[in-house]
Parts: structure tokens; sequence; C-alpha cells
């Protein structure tokens, strides 16, 4: 069986997979409206929040716009902190709906400065809201968002920090009540063991009050239809009725194995990953604390192509990594670690790892992983 280990969509369990075929129900019935319910109560267990959590049928981009679309207005001033590609989607989103945008970015493999942060917002008192990625999956690193949150409502404590906690949520800590997180976005085939195709979205009353007054132009992202259906046990279009049923057992499984313990499994996981590749002798793009538990991203050795790499893995050891994006093309590679992952399966990548560095000529330093 392939060893899928991108970061995400990511391999699921065969109980979920196994719900998605069974036969459909009527989504504005009963048992829709009871399944949804119990989601939406699972879903506020891991955003860590009181406030509802509504699920929408679209990839993460989507939640990413319908954070966007529902709390601002054309020439609202917007700070976009990017750490990679993901930071830049945000910036580019808000841009494409007519905000005024200013992007703080930081290195590729570094976290964002939550001094910084604050340092841009006192700069200029305008903005409006903060856009922040939790876990950056191009580049393997977590920011604290508790710290960025802190630090900006220092400077002004009304304005909207809107997250993109997409491969962070449900796998590492993330608490959108505690961090004071307005508009919290994740989405399903990352930490849930489910497929692609739904998206989860929590806004805070800060986030609400902005949604009075946003006059963004929106229909299927609005999320007053979101509300107003799912207080009647319905969503305002036709659902991904086959996820919910993947979803509703998902939840089941983390909301028993609990939540303090998913997160701890995911950091045991991350540690074991890069433990494995630095006993290659390979080094990590982050390191400490900032090192993502969901996705690792492992420097390729001078001397050897990361296209090459990626492509023997994949023919001859059945072995799935992600390759670097942006300015980090070519510079590593990446291995998912997040939802079902067991120790063998990253054991078995890291033995593919090294048997296709081997064949393109890399030598472990002396001394390493003895
Ligand atoms: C941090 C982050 N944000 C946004 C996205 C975009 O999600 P999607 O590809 O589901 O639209 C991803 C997907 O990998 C992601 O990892």
């Amino acid at each position: 069986m392939q060893n899928l280990r991108i970061p995400g969509p990511t391999a699921c369990p065969p109980e979920t997979l196994a719900e998605l075929s069974r036969q459909m129900i009527n989504h504005r019935g009963p048992e829709f409206a009871d399944m949804q319910a119990r989601i939406m109560e699972r879903l506020k267990l891991f955003f860590r929040t009181q406030n509802e959590v509504y699920v929408m049928t679209c990839s993460g981009t989507g939640v990413m716009e319908a954070a966007i679309v529902n709390t601002l207005s054309p020439g609202d001033r917007v700070l976009s902190v990017s750490i990679g590609e993901f930071g830049d989607r945000f910036f580019d989103i808000a841009e494409a709906y007519g905000a005024a945008v200013t992007k703080l970015a930081f290195e590729p493999g570094t976290a964002a400065d939550p001094k910084a942060v604050a340092n841009a917002l006192a700069a200029d008192p305008g903005y409006k809201a903060v856009l922040v990625t939790h876990n950056e999956t191009s580049s393997g690193v977590t920011n604290d968002i508790n710290a960025i949150s802190k630090a900006i409502r220092a400077v002004n404590p009304d304005i909207l920090l809107i997250v993109d906690a997409i491969s962070s949520l449900g796998c590492i800590p993330f608490a959108a009540d505690a961090w004071d997180v307005d508009v919290s976005t994740t989405c399903s085939q990352k930490g849930f063991m489910i497929p692609p195709g739904l998206a989860f979205i929590s806004l805070s009353p800060r986030a609400w009050k902005a949604y009075e007054s946003s006059t963004i132009q929106k229909y299927y992202f609005d999320i007053g239809k979101a509300k107003s259906y799912a207080e009647r046990g319905q969503t305002p279009f036709t659902p991904a009725v086959s996820l919910y049923y993947g979803l509703d057992l998902g939840l089941e499984m983390m909301d028993k194995e609990g939540m303090e313990q998913v997160n701890a499994r995911h950091a045991a996981i991350g540690d074991y990953t890069r433990a494995k590749a630095r006993a290659l002798g390979l080094k990590m793009l982050a390191e400490g604390p900032h090192a993502s538990n969901t996705v690792s991203s492992i420097l390729v050795p001078e001397g050897v192509n990361a296209g090459e790499l990626l492509k023997i893995l994949n023919t001859d050891y059945d072995t799935v990594l992600a390759s670097g994006q942006g300015k980090l093309t070519g510079k590593i590679v990446r291995i998912g670690h997040m939802g079902m992952t067991s120790r063998e399966d990253i054991d078995a990548a890291i033995d593919a790892l090294e048997k296709a560095l081997d064949r393109l000529g890399y030598k472990k330093p002396a001394g390493v992983g003895a």
C-alpha cells in the first residue's frame, strides 16, 4: 500500500472511509439535523470555543475566503502576516476583495515575531484586521498565535485576528477563546481523518459585529446564511453528506481519544520524525518550539536533486513525500504526520528516504545516527 506522507490530504482510517459509502439521507430531514448538531458540538471542543462552529462544503481556501468576505469591507486596512505560501494566499484573497492589504513577511523557515507584528500595528493605527497562519504547511513552521494575539491586543484591543488553522487545528493545540482569536478556520483533510471537501469556521462576538457592517458582496460563503440554517438543523446549500458521515465518526474517535491526547500524539510523532531524519544526518528547516508537529521540512542535502529524490521515492518505494513550494522549491522535502500517522508509517518513509538518498550518492556524515 502507498505510504502517503504529504501534509494533506492525509491517508484516512478504514473506519471513516467505510462511512463514506453509506446511502444518502434527506439533508433537510431530522437525521441530518441530529448529525449536524453532534458534529457542531464536537467541533467546539477542538476549536476550544463557546461559539458555534459552522461546517461549509468547500476546501480550506473556501473558508479562508469566508473569513475575509464576512468580516471586511473594500478599502479596509489589513495587515497580512506571512511566513510562507499559505500566508501569501491569505494576502491574495483579501486583496482580491478590495481590502488595502500590507504584507509583513518573515523568512521561510522562521516564525512570525509577535513584537514585529505589534510594531507594524503601532506604526499605523488604521488597521482593522490581522491575518495570520497558525501552521505554515509550506515550511513546517508553527506560529505562536497566543503570543501574537497578546502582542497585537496590547496595541489595539479591538483589532480582528483572523487565523488560518487549516493544518493545525485538531492536531496542534489551538484555543480560539483563550487566545482571543476572532475568526478561526480549518478543514477536513488534515487532522480530521477524512477526505477533502468540508471546512469549518467559527466567529467571535467581535467578528460577528464586523459581519454586520461588512459590505463585501457574498453569497455562497455568507456566514449569516450558515447561522440561520444551522439553527434549523440545515445548511443553506446541499452539503457533502458523505463527508459528514465520515466526520461524525472521525470526531467521535478523536473525542474518545481525548483532545489533549490527540495533541500529545502529534507532538510525539513530530519529535519522532525529526529524530529519525537527524539520525540520517539530515538537517531540518525548522527546529525548536516552532517546528511543526504536523509536517516536517527536511533540507535536501547538497548535491541531491529534490525532484529526482521524490520521483524515486514514489516510483520505486511507493512513498509519497511533498516538495518544497515557492522560495523553498528544490530546497526541502516535506513529510506529513497529521491525522492517523503511526511510528511504523514514519519508519517506512524514513527507510525509503535513506535508500533513495543512497542511490543519489548521499553519504551519511561519519558518527551520525549510530
Ligand atoms: C495552512 C494552509 N492553508 C490553506 C490551505 C488551503 O487549503 P485547500 O487546499 O484545502 O484549499 C492549506 C492546504 O494545504 C494549508 O495547509
